[in-house]
């Protein structure tokens, strides 16, 4: 797993695969949106500064999660 991809499981995660944030996974966006998105924060979503997540590594997490398929739906 790479720096980016711990990132999204420790902090990301917590709101975008617990119901508080939309899924992000899968979603198709390119890097640039991930990189935007989480530097500036977008309403609830709080903004990550370069002291919360430097440029590196939020740049392998922007090209980790464009790359993602969408999470399975939960089986009934
Ligand atoms: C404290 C909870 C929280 C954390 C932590 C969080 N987000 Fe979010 N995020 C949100 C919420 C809530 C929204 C929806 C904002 C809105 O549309 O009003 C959002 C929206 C987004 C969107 C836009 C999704 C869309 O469908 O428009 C992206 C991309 C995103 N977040 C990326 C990230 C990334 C990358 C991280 C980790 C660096 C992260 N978020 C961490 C709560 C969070």
């Amino acid at each position: 797993m790479g720096p980016g991809q711990r990132f999204y499981e420790k902090t990301c995660a917590k709101c975008h695969e617990a119901g508080i944030g939309p899924v992000i996974k899968g979603r198709g966006f390119p890097p640039a949106t991930y990189m935007i998105i989480a530097r500036n924060g977008m309403n609830a979503m709080p903004a990550f500064r370069v002291t919360d997540i430097d440029d590196a590594t939020l740049q392998d997490l922007a090209e980790y999660l464009s790359k993602t398929k969408a999470p399975e739906p939960a089986k009934k």
